[in-house]
């Protein structure tokens, strides 16, 4: 059975069965900002499960997942993932533990024909009510029922001890057994009845909810009979494909490259690009790694990104229009790190070739890790070609520290990031963090409250935004929300450092962005009343130090992700400034460009005044009027128009207008009809004529034009072309 037939039918067995079948959520996830990434189908449910806006009781979807917390296992298990798709149906205060139970039987058993012999069962230890209904309704054998405690079955695992607080509830989850010894779990079905409160209280919901989830990749190796997820298919065209490029790759290094790549062509199409803050950090961290995975010394991975979506685009069209987009954004990031292997490396090698007893220093080890944004792999890597080891205590201590540092603080910060900042560089990156804050909660203010982060990177002097709005960003708002910002700088509001946890922030209206689960203080920063915001700083101290903020860009980045781009301080006067000069140079040279078109225009009306003029004043030989006439200030524009105008006002006639313009002479030449077909031929004159004043020209027989360079010789040309009419004529 192929992996979309397994998606479709579970979609389709729970339509079945009365629920409505929501779409995936994006993996920035739209209704808890302060999570991450989309870790679970019930995220975009949260809300339901407290008994708000619960406009369908029952629910199926199949979402996409990202989740980092086994980043390392990647590969080298048969089941680990960073993004996956999870199967999941829900019941919003509707059906309960029966129904949940005996449906995720019905449709393994009989709509995907699993054999009952190969699924075991386990429940919470204290929820008796499972236990029965799998022993007495479904009939599992007791011996296949397993009781385990709250980090197995319950969730979010553990969630009565560590929390975090909300939604939770005991599960009961479906394995199935490889027979050799291996059981692979499959279903999760959680029977969601608690909310948990500060210090570990499990309150009673008003409804009794559901929450399933299924990962698809395993039931795809268990209804594929492969051994590990890699192996299905969702993966080997992908890891096909990787092989055509590198046939030599190791398994594992397979593997992780199809999860990487995976993650990150999803993550960029929901508009999260590389970055070195937060969810941008972990892509940035996904790419990097599948590069390394790969062996490749020049970019490789974005040659995978139109294969994941020709595996996943049925599913998930939004690939398919972004394909391009996705698969430059993965090149960039590969040049990038290119760069950046290639200027650090020697750093590295100065610094093992400094060794001196076999073992390179934690510090030092961490340094370039940290400051230098070079992969530990990498150090570890180059390390062991020169037979030197790493000191990996110390750098694991250092590492666990920048952790609880980064946890703080909310930031996920890495990578070359601080390469020789200074002090006045500190402060400008201080200031952009501030107006950060205040550019986020003025977009709120002015777009909505839907508007929150999908990106932000900041460096001295500029800073940019990305955040989720589904349309252009108008002239109009941009200036409001720069107005604000800057009514804030001018106020000189307080920045104000608080330390509480993170529930304390949330329910104070702080906007955080934050993994779901973490029990211990954040810092929570506020700009008077403002803005407040759970980051890890650093700030100013008061937001008049930010001086004036300017926006510069707004674009779109991803489809319902927008980005401004600002300056701060002096720079943002110096954008401003410029952009000004160059406003008025422009306007200038326009001015110009209209004085100079109106002065032609005044001259040619002259010049035409005199028409009548030079007409009747013309010597007439044999009918023929021949004007053999030097017009004062024409350039060559006015002489054709002027010549097109006697023409067109006489019968019969011989034109030469000539005009001297300082050092050159322009002239042209032209007859009415019957001169040329008597024997003109204008182009042949003035090829003649031309070269007394040293100069050239050409044309066709009926008009011929030429320019000249020595103005001296004008009496002799006007002779030249006088004898030429009158032999014409
Ligand atoms: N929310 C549950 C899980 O992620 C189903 O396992």
């Amino acid at each position: 059975m192929l992996s979309k037939d397994i998606r479709n039918k579970f979609l389709e067995f729970f339509k079945s069965k009365k629920h409505t079948v929501v779409p995936s959520d994006s993996l920035v996830p739209k209704a808890d900002p302060t999570l991450l990434f989309t870790s679970a189908g019930m995220n975009q449910f949260k809300e339901q499960f407290l008994g708000h806006n619960v406009t369908y009781k029952r629910a199926a979807t199949s979402q996409k997942c990202l989740r980092t917390a086994d980043l390392d296992k990647v590969g080298k298990t048969p089941s680990h993932h960073t993004f996956f798709e999870m199967l999941g149906n829900f019941s919003f205060g509707d059906y309960f533990k029966k129904e949940a139970i005996e449906w995720a039987w019905e449709f393994m058993t009989e709509v995907l024909g699993i054999k009952k012999e190969k699924l075991w069962v386990s429940v919470y230890k204290d929820d008796k009510e499972s236990y029965d209904i799998w022993l007495k309704d479904i009939k599992v054998p007791k011996k296949k029922i397993v009781k385990m405690g709250a980090k197995d079955n319950f969730w979010p695992s553990n969630a009565p001890k560590d929390g975090p607080n909300g939604p939770c509830g005991p599960c009961s989850e479906i394995f199935y057994d490889w027979g050799n010894g291996k059981s692979v779990e499959v279903w999760n079905l959680v029977f969601t009845q608690f909310e948990r409160k500060e210090g570990g209280k499990l309150d009673p919901l008003p409804n009794k909810n559901i929450d399933t989830g299924m990962g698809l990749e395993r039931i795809t190796s268990v209804m594929q009979g492969v051994k590990t997820n890699f192996e299905t298919d969702l993966f080997i065209p992908i890891i096909e494909e990787i092989k055509k490029h590198n046939p030599k790759l190791k398994t594992r290094n397979l593997n992780a490259i199809a999860d990487h790549v995976r993650a990150a062509t999803f993550a960029i199409a929901d508009g999260i690009a590389p970055s070195n803050e937060e969810r941008g950090y972990v892509i940035r961290k996904l790419i990097r790694r599948a590069y390394l995975h790969s062996g490749a010394e020049e970019p490789f991975l974005y040659n995978l990104v139109p294969k994941v979506v020709e595996v996943m685009k049925e599913a998930y069209p939004e690939l398919l229009q972004k394909r391009e987009e996705i698969t430059l954004v993965v090149k960039e990031e590969e040049e990038k790190f290119c760069h950046t292997i290639s200027v650090t490396m020697p750093l590295l090698h100065e610094a093992l070739d400094a060794v001196k007893d076999k073992t390179l220093k934690g510090k030092e080890a961490f340094k370039l890790f940290d400051t230098y944004g070079l992969p530990l792999e990498v150090i570890e890597e180059e390390a062991r070609k020169k037979h030197i080891g790493i000191d990996t205590k110390a750098f694991q201590k250092l590492m666990d520290q920048r952790r609880e540092l980064s946890r703080k603080g909310g930031k996920f910060k890495g990578g070359i990031f601080d390469v020789g900042a200074d002090t006045e560089g500190k402060r400008k990156i201080k200031r952009n963090h501030t107006a950060t804050h205040l550019l986020q909660a003025a977009l709120r203010k002015v777009l909505g409250e839907h508007a929150h982060q999908a990106g932000s990177f900041v460096e001295a002097g500029r800073l940019r935004f990305d955040f989720t709005h589904t349309k252009k960003v108008t002239e109009r708002e941009l200036e409001r929300i720069e107005s604000l910002v800057n009514d804030c700088i001018e106020k000189g509001l307080e920045v104000r450092k608080e330390e509480k946890t993170l529930n304390e922030a949330k329910a104070e209206g702080a906007i955080a962005l934050f993994t779901e689960k973490y029990s211990g203080k954040v810092t929570v920063y506020s700009c008077g009343d403002f803005s407040k915001e759970v980051c890890g700083g650093p700030h100013v101290e008061n937001t008049k130090d930010i001086s004036f903020f300017k926006i510069t860009h707004e674009s779109s980045v991803a489809s319902g992700v927008r980005r401004v781009e600002a300056f701060t301080s002096d720079e943002a006067r110096k954008w401003v400034e410029e952009s000004e000069k160059k406003k008025t140079e422009s306007e200038r040279a326009e001015k110009k460009k209209e004085e100079k078109k109106a002065l032609e225009k005044k001259k040619l009306k002259s010049a035409e005044g005199d028409i009548d003029v030079i007409i009747s004043e013309a010597k007439v030989i044999k009918d023929v009027k021949v004007i053999i006439k030097e017009i004062e200030n024409a350039n060559m524009g006015i002489l054709r128009s002027l010549s097109a105008k006697i023409k067109s006002k006489t019968k019969s006639a011989f034109i030469f207008l000539e005009s001297k313009d300082g050092d050159k002479v322009n002239m042209v030449l032209t007859g009415t009809k019957d001169l040329i077909s008597g024997g003109l031929d204008a182009e042949k004159v003035i090829k003649k004529a031309a070269p007394i004043v040293n100069g050239s020209g050409g044309g066709r027989p009926d008009f011929a034009q030429a320019g000249g360079k020595d103005p001296s010789k004008i009496s002799e040309l006007f002779e030249f072309i006088e004898k030429t009419a009158t032999d014409i004529i």
